[in-house]
Protein backbone atom coordinates (compact mmCIF):
# COMPACT_ATOMS: atom_id res chain seq x y z
CA UNK A 1 0.00 0.00 0.00
CA UNK A 2 2.82 2.39 1.46
CA UNK A 3 6.53 2.27 -0.06
CA UNK A 4 8.98 4.82 0.99
CA UNK A 5 11.63 4.48 -0.71
CA UNK A 6 15.25 6.22 0.08
CA UNK A 7 13.85 9.47 1.33
CA UNK A 8 15.98 12.12 2.74
CA UNK A 9 14.28 14.88 4.51
CA UNK A 10 15.64 18.77 5.63
CA UNK A 11 14.55 21.32 6.99
CA UNK A 12 16.45 24.11 5.55
CA UNK A 13 19.44 22.64 5.57
CA UNK A 14 19.72 20.23 8.35
CA UNK A 15 19.45 16.90 6.98
CA UNK A 16 16.75 14.84 9.35
CA UNK A 17 16.32 11.55 7.15
CA UNK A 18 18.50 9.60 6.00
CA UNK A 19 18.04 6.93 3.17
CA UNK A 20 14.97 6.40 4.82
CA UNK A 21 13.05 2.85 3.48
CA UNK A 22 10.12 1.02 4.79
CA UNK A 23 6.89 0.10 3.65
CA UNK A 24 3.31 -0.77 5.19
CA UNK A 25 1.40 -3.41 3.26
CA UNK A 26 -3.02 -3.36 2.91
CA UNK A 27 -4.31 -4.66 6.50
CA UNK A 28 -0.89 -4.30 8.51
CA UNK A 29 -0.05 -2.65 11.62
CA UNK A 30 2.98 -1.30 11.40
CA UNK A 31 5.42 0.53 13.66
CA UNK A 32 7.90 2.53 13.79
CA UNK A 33 10.24 3.30 16.95
CA UNK A 34 12.67 5.66 17.84
CA UNK A 35 14.05 7.90 20.84
CA UNK A 36 13.19 11.52 21.37
CA UNK A 37 14.15 13.55 18.10
CA UNK A 38 14.76 10.25 15.86
CA UNK A 39 12.92 11.87 12.95
CA UNK A 40 9.59 9.46 13.56
CA UNK A 41 7.26 12.79 13.12
CA UNK A 42 9.10 13.77 10.53
CA UNK A 43 8.87 10.76 8.30
CA UNK A 44 4.51 11.25 8.72
CA UNK A 45 5.39 15.20 7.52
CA UNK A 46 7.07 13.06 4.71
CA UNK A 47 3.85 10.39 4.20
CA UNK A 48 1.70 13.54 4.21
CA UNK A 49 3.21 16.33 2.19
CA UNK A 50 3.99 18.08 5.10
CA UNK A 51 7.37 18.40 4.79
CA UNK A 52 8.45 16.32 1.18
CA UNK A 53 11.31 14.47 0.64
CA UNK A 54 14.88 16.21 -1.23
CA UNK A 55 15.46 12.79 -2.21
CA UNK A 56 13.71 9.50 -2.74
CA UNK A 57 9.98 8.78 -3.11
CA UNK A 58 7.21 8.04 -1.59
CA UNK A 59 4.27 5.73 -3.64
CA UNK A 60 1.10 4.86 -2.37
CA UNK A 61 -0.95 2.24 -4.20
CA UNK A 62 0.98 2.61 -6.81
CA UNK A 63 1.27 6.25 -7.19
CA UNK A 64 4.45 8.91 -6.81
CA UNK A 65 3.45 10.91 -3.83
CA UNK A 66 6.47 12.70 -2.57
CA UNK A 67 5.76 16.16 -4.46
CA UNK A 68 1.70 16.45 -3.88
CA UNK A 69 0.27 19.03 -1.72
CA UNK A 70 -1.00 17.78 1.79
CA UNK A 71 -4.69 18.15 0.85
CA UNK A 72 -4.49 16.05 -2.28
CA UNK A 73 -2.84 13.27 0.01
CA UNK A 74 -5.36 13.34 2.53
CA UNK A 75 -8.41 13.08 -0.61
CA UNK A 76 -6.41 9.71 -1.44
CA UNK A 77 -6.74 8.26 1.81
CA UNK A 78 -4.08 9.18 4.25
CA UNK A 79 -4.99 10.48 7.96
CA UNK A 80 -2.60 11.38 10.16
CA UNK A 81 -3.31 12.11 13.66
CA UNK A 82 -0.84 14.46 14.94
CA UNK A 83 0.67 13.93 18.39
CA UNK A 84 -0.90 17.46 19.84
CA UNK A 85 -4.61 16.20 19.88
CA UNK A 86 -6.10 19.16 17.99
CA UNK A 87 -9.58 19.60 18.50
CA UNK A 88 -12.19 22.20 17.80
CA UNK A 89 -12.82 22.99 21.18
CA UNK A 90 -16.23 25.07 21.35
CA UNK A 91 -17.32 22.51 19.68
CA UNK A 92 -19.34 18.80 20.95
CA UNK A 93 -17.62 15.66 20.14
CA UNK A 94 -20.35 15.00 17.64
CA UNK A 95 -19.26 18.21 15.64
CA UNK A 96 -15.78 17.23 15.85
CA UNK A 97 -16.63 13.34 14.50
CA UNK A 98 -18.53 15.41 11.45
CA UNK A 99 -15.68 17.59 10.51
CA UNK A 100 -13.28 14.67 10.22
CA UNK A 101 -16.10 13.40 7.69
CA UNK A 102 -15.89 17.04 5.50
CA UNK A 103 -13.26 15.33 3.04
CA UNK A 104 -16.20 13.07 2.11
CA UNK A 105 -19.48 14.46 2.40
CA UNK A 106 -20.75 14.04 -1.01
CA UNK A 107 -20.40 10.08 -0.84
CA UNK A 108 -23.33 8.35 -1.04
CA UNK A 109 -22.70 6.01 2.32
CA UNK A 110 -23.67 9.18 3.84
CA UNK A 111 -22.60 9.42 7.72
CA UNK A 112 -24.32 6.32 9.42
CA UNK A 113 -21.92 3.47 8.68
CA UNK A 114 -18.85 5.75 9.97
CA UNK A 115 -20.04 7.32 12.90
CA UNK A 116 -21.43 4.30 14.31
CA UNK A 117 -18.18 2.03 13.82
CA UNK A 118 -16.24 5.19 15.47
CA UNK A 119 -19.33 4.63 18.83
CA UNK A 120 -18.63 1.06 18.39
CA UNK A 121 -14.89 1.81 18.57
CA UNK A 122 -15.05 4.20 21.37
CA UNK A 123 -18.57 3.89 23.55
CA UNK A 124 -16.95 6.63 25.10
CA UNK A 125 -17.23 9.26 22.57
CA UNK A 126 -20.78 8.13 21.92
CA UNK A 127 -21.89 8.85 26.39
CA UNK A 128 -19.96 12.03 25.78
CA UNK A 129 -21.12 12.98 22.12
CA UNK A 130 -22.77 16.69 23.04
CA UNK A 131 -20.08 17.39 25.24
CA UNK A 132 -17.79 20.38 24.67
CA UNK A 133 -14.96 18.53 23.44
CA UNK A 134 -12.60 21.16 25.68
CA UNK A 135 -13.74 19.42 28.38
CA UNK A 136 -12.79 16.32 27.67
CA UNK A 137 -9.87 14.74 29.40
CA UNK A 138 -6.53 13.69 27.64
CA UNK A 139 -7.53 10.38 26.92
CA UNK A 140 -11.05 10.90 25.30
CA UNK A 141 -9.20 13.16 23.25
CA UNK A 142 -6.98 11.47 21.94
CA UNK A 143 -9.65 8.85 21.03
CA UNK A 144 -11.45 12.00 19.81
CA UNK A 145 -8.83 12.72 17.41
CA UNK A 146 -8.58 8.83 16.38
CA UNK A 147 -12.21 8.48 15.95
CA UNK A 148 -12.68 11.58 13.63
CA UNK A 149 -9.76 10.20 11.88
CA UNK A 150 -11.58 7.33 11.54
CA UNK A 151 -14.30 9.38 9.97
CA UNK A 152 -12.49 10.29 7.02
CA UNK A 153 -12.61 6.57 6.24
CA UNK A 154 -8.97 6.50 5.71
CA UNK A 155 -7.04 3.73 3.46
CA UNK A 156 -3.91 4.05 5.87
CA UNK A 157 -4.26 5.91 9.37
CA UNK A 158 -1.23 7.14 10.63
CA UNK A 159 -0.98 7.76 14.52
CA UNK A 160 1.97 9.68 15.83
CA UNK A 161 2.75 8.91 19.74
CA UNK A 162 -1.00 7.83 20.88
CA UNK A 163 0.17 7.07 24.49
CA UNK A 164 1.82 10.05 25.05
CA UNK A 165 1.27 11.88 28.48
CA UNK A 166 -1.41 9.54 29.19
CA UNK A 167 -2.18 6.79 32.29
CA UNK A 168 -1.24 3.76 32.36
CA UNK A 169 -5.16 2.69 32.40
CA UNK A 170 -6.18 4.56 29.41
CA UNK A 171 -3.04 3.60 27.02
CA UNK A 172 -4.53 0.27 27.54
CA UNK A 173 -7.72 1.40 26.33
CA UNK A 174 -6.30 3.08 23.36
CA UNK A 175 -4.14 0.17 22.91
CA UNK A 176 -7.55 -2.24 22.76
CA UNK A 177 -8.86 0.39 20.55
CA UNK A 178 -5.94 -0.08 18.01
CA UNK A 179 -6.22 -3.77 18.35
CA UNK A 180 -9.65 -3.57 17.24
CA UNK A 181 -8.87 -1.08 14.77
CA UNK A 182 -6.75 -3.85 13.43
CA UNK A 183 -8.92 -6.45 13.66
CA UNK A 184 -11.17 -4.54 11.21
CA UNK A 185 -8.81 -4.49 8.71
CA UNK A 186 -7.84 -0.74 9.10
CA UNK A 187 -3.96 -0.26 7.78
CA UNK A 188 -2.07 1.95 10.38
CA UNK A 189 1.37 2.72 10.80
CA UNK A 190 1.51 3.40 14.45
CA UNK A 191 4.97 5.61 15.44
CA UNK A 192 5.35 5.74 19.13
CA UNK A 193 8.68 6.06 22.43
CA UNK A 194 6.65 3.59 24.21
CA UNK A 195 8.10 0.82 22.30
CA UNK A 196 6.82 -2.24 24.50
CA UNK A 197 3.41 -0.70 23.64
CA UNK A 198 3.86 -0.79 19.73
CA UNK A 199 5.67 -3.72 19.38
CA UNK A 200 2.76 -5.14 21.29
CA UNK A 201 0.51 -3.66 18.44
CA UNK A 202 2.47 -3.83 15.55
CA UNK A 203 3.14 -7.24 12.70
CA UNK A 204 6.45 -5.26 12.10
CA UNK A 205 8.52 -2.81 12.73
CA UNK A 206 11.40 -0.95 12.20
CA UNK A 207 14.04 1.02 14.21
CA UNK A 208 14.66 4.93 13.18
CA UNK A 209 17.88 6.37 15.06
CA UNK A 210 19.26 9.79 14.18
CA UNK A 211 16.98 9.93 10.82
CA UNK A 212 18.23 6.23 9.40
CA UNK A 213 16.90 3.24 9.56
CA UNK A 214 18.93 0.68 11.85
CA UNK A 215 16.59 -2.68 11.65
CA UNK A 216 13.40 -3.59 10.39
CA UNK A 217 11.88 -7.38 11.18
CA UNK A 218 8.99 -8.93 12.59
CA UNK A 219 7.53 -7.01 15.76
CA UNK A 220 7.56 -10.24 17.95
CA UNK A 221 11.72 -10.60 17.12
CA UNK A 222 12.18 -7.11 17.94
CA UNK A 223 10.65 -7.49 21.05
CA UNK A 224 13.22 -10.02 22.33
CA UNK A 225 16.05 -8.66 19.90
CA UNK A 226 18.95 -7.70 22.82
CA UNK A 227 19.67 -4.73 21.34
CA UNK A 228 16.18 -3.43 21.14
CA UNK A 229 15.68 -4.49 24.82
CA UNK A 230 18.71 -3.08 25.79
CA UNK A 231 18.10 0.54 24.26
CA UNK A 232 14.28 1.04 23.90
CA UNK A 233 12.97 -1.73 26.33
CA UNK A 234 14.28 -0.59 29.43
CA UNK A 235 16.85 -3.80 29.47
N1 LIG B 1 10.31 22.52 11.58
C1 LIG B 1 11.53 22.13 11.97
N2 LIG B 1 12.60 22.89 11.69
C2 LIG B 1 13.86 22.50 12.06
N3 LIG B 1 14.12 21.36 12.71
C3 LIG B 1 13.09 20.57 13.02
C4 LIG B 1 11.75 20.91 12.67
N4 LIG B 1 10.94 19.93 13.11
C5 LIG B 1 11.74 19.02 13.70
N5 LIG B 1 13.03 19.39 13.64
C6 LIG B 1 14.18 18.64 14.16
O1 LIG B 1 14.21 17.38 13.49
C7 LIG B 1 14.64 16.36 14.36
C8 LIG B 1 13.62 15.22 14.32
O2 LIG B 1 12.40 15.69 14.87
P1 LIG B 1 11.09 14.81 14.90
O3 LIG B 1 10.02 15.65 15.46
O4 LIG B 1 10.87 14.20 13.58
O5 LIG B 1 11.52 13.68 15.93
P2 LIG B 1 10.65 12.58 16.66
O6 LIG B 1 11.33 11.29 16.44
O7 LIG B 1 9.23 12.70 16.26
O8 LIG B 1 10.83 12.99 18.18
P3 LIG B 1 9.78 12.90 19.40
O9 LIG B 1 9.79 11.47 19.85
O10 LIG B 1 10.39 13.78 20.44
O11 LIG B 1 8.45 13.38 18.92
C9 LIG B 1 14.81 16.99 15.73
O12 LIG B 1 16.17 17.23 15.93
C10 LIG B 1 14.04 18.30 15.61
O13 LIG B 1 14.60 19.29 16.43
MG1 LIG C 1 7.50 13.16 17.25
Amino acid sequence: MLQVQGVSTYYGNLQILHDVSMEVKEGEVVTVIGANGAGKTTLLKTITGLAPPRLGQVVFQGRDISRRPANEIVGLGITLVTSDRDIFPEMTVYENLLMGYYPRRKDKDGLGPGLEQVYTLFPRLKERQQQLSRTMSGGERQMLVIGRALMSAPKLLLLDEPSMGLSPRLIAEIAQSIQHMRERGVTILLVEQNCGLALSLADRGYVLQTGQVTMNDKAANLMTDPTVKRMYLGG
